[in-house]
C-alpha cells in the first residue's frame, strides 16, 4: 500500500510505495535531501521520524517520534511525517547505467589509480560537479566513485580510486583491468555540490582521493567564469599522498579567487608547510566560520571532526556543512546504528 510522507514544517507531502525508501520516494517526487551512501553506513541523511511508523534496516520497527533515522533506509509502514536537515525542489535525476569502456589507466601515486572511461559513441551523461557514480561488480554488488571530470566532459569519466587493502574493486578487480575492458556503471549521484544560489566564499577540504570531486567543482567553476572564492585545503599523510599536487599548485597562480592549502600529518623533514589534522588547520586560518559553507570530502573520521568542530566551535551553520564520507560502499557493510 502507498503512504503518504509529509514533510514536517513544509507544505510538503510526496507518495511513497511499498517497500520504498523514504529518499528515494522525495527523489521520484522531485525533492532532493541530504544523501551520500545511500546504503545505510555514512549517516548523511539522518533525520527525525515525527510520527508514524516505519521499518528502519539496521533498527527494526520504528513508531514516531524517533531521531536520527536513516532516511535512506526508512520504509514507511503508515503514513509518516519527517524532518530531514534540508530538503529543496529538484527534477529528478535522469540516470542512465552506460557500459563504459576502459580507456586509460595510470598511477600517480603507489596507491592512487586514476581510471579514465569512456562512454560509448554519441553517449553523454549530465551530472552535476561533485557527483558520483556507481561500478555494477560481476555479483550485482556496487562501489561508489566520484567522478573528478567536471560536466562538460560528459562523454566519459575519470574516477580516482585510493587501493583499499583487501578490497575487491579497487584492487583485485580494478588490478585486471586494462585498456578496452568494460565496467557498466550508473551515474549520477549525490549532493555533494556547490550550492548555485550561494557566492559565499567556500571551503573545500578533501583528504586522500577526496580531491577527485573537488577537480570536478573547481573545473567546473573555471569553464562557467565564475570567481566565488574557493580555498582548498588538501589532508595527506605524506607529500607523496597528494597525487596530483601540481593541479591545485596551478589553479592558485592563474585564479584569484582560489587558494591553495596542503597539510600533511606526518611529513618528512624537508616539508616546510602545514602540518597536523587538515580540519584544524582550516580551523587555524578560519576561527570564525558563520559567513562560509564547508564542501568535505574522502576519510569519514575527518568528515566527522570537521562538522563537529566547525559547527560547535566556529559557527558553521549546520545546514551549510556538505559532506561526501568515503566510507566503504559494497552491500555487506554494516548498517550504522543510531
Ligand atoms: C559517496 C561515495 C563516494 C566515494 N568515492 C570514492 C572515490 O572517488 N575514490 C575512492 O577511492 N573511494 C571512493 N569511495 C569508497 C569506494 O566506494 C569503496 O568503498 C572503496 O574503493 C573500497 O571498495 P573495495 O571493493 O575495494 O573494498 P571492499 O571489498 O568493499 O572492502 C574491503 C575492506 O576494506 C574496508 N574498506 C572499504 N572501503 C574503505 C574505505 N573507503 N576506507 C577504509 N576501509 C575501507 C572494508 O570495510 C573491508 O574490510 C566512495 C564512497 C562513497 C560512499
Ligand atoms: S545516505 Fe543514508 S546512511 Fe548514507
Amino acid at each position: 500500500m502507498t503512504h503518504d510522507v509529509r514533510v514536517a514544517g513544509t507544505e510538503i507531502v510526496f507518495p511513497c510505495e511499498p517497500d520504498e525508501a523514504v529518499l528515494d520516494a522525495a527523489e521520484r517526487a522531485g525533492f532532493t535531501m541530504p544523501y551520500s551512501c545511500r546504503k545505510g553506513v555514512c549517516s548523511t541523511c539522518e533525520g527525525g521520524l515525527t510520527a508514524g511508523a516505519a521499518d528502519v534496516r539496521g533498527r527494526g520497527s520504528l513508531d514516531g517520534p524517533a531521531d536520527g533515522v536513516l532516511l535512506c533506509q526508512t520504509r514507511p509502514r503508515s503514513d509518516v511525517e519527517i524532518a530531514p536537515q534540508r530538503i529543496a525542489r529538484r527534477e529528478p535525476p535522469a540516470r542512465k547505467t552506460v557500459t563504459a569502456k576502459i580507456h586509460k589507466i595510470t598511477h600517480p601515486a603507489d596507491d592512487v589509480a586514476v581510471v579514465a572511461l569512456r562512454f560509448p559513441i554519441g553517449v553523454r551523461a549530465k551530472f552535476r560537479a561533485g557527483q558520483y557514480l556507481t561500478v555494477a561488480l560481476p555479483d550485482g554488488d556496487t562501489r561508489n566513485y566520484s567522478m573528478a571530470n567536471p560536466p562538460h566532459q560528459n562523454d566519459g569519466a575519470l574516477l580516482h580510486v585510493r587501493r583499499v587493502p583487501g578490497g575487491r574493486f579497487s584492487g583485485e578487480i580494478l588490478g585486471g583491468l586494462a585498456k578496452g575492458d568494460t565496467l557498466r556503471v550508473e551515474l549520477p549521484f549525490g549532493e555533494f555540490c556547490l550550492d548555485a544560489d550561494s557566492d559565499r566564499p567556500a571551503v573545500l577540504l578533501a583528504t586522500g582521493t577526496g580531491f577527485a570531486p573537488v577537480k570536478s567543482i573547481v573545473e567546473d567553476q573555471v569553464k562557467r567564469g565564475d570567481d566565488r572564492p574557493l580555498h582548498l585545503y588538501w589532508g595527506a599523510r605524506r607529500q607523496t599522498d597528494l597525487y596530483l599536487a601540481d593541479l591545485p599548485t596551478q589553479w592558485a597562480r592563474r585564479y584569484d579567487w582560489f587558494t591553495f592549502t596542503p597539510v600533511l600529518s606526518d611529513p618528512g623533514a624537508e616539508w616546510a608547510g602545514r602540518t597536523g589534522h587538515v580540519h584544524r588547520a582550516v580551523l587555524a586560518d578560519h576561527p570564525d566560520l558563520r559567513g562560509h559553507e564547508v564542501y568535505a570530502c574522502g576519510n569519514p573520521a575527518m568528515t566527522a571532526a570537521a562538522r563537529d568542530e566547525f559547527t560547535s566551535g566556529a559557527g558553521l551553520p549546520a545546514d551549510r556543512f556538505y559532506s561526501d564520507a568515503f566510507v566503504p560502499s559494497g552491500d555487506s557493510q554494516p548498517v550504522a546504528s543510531a
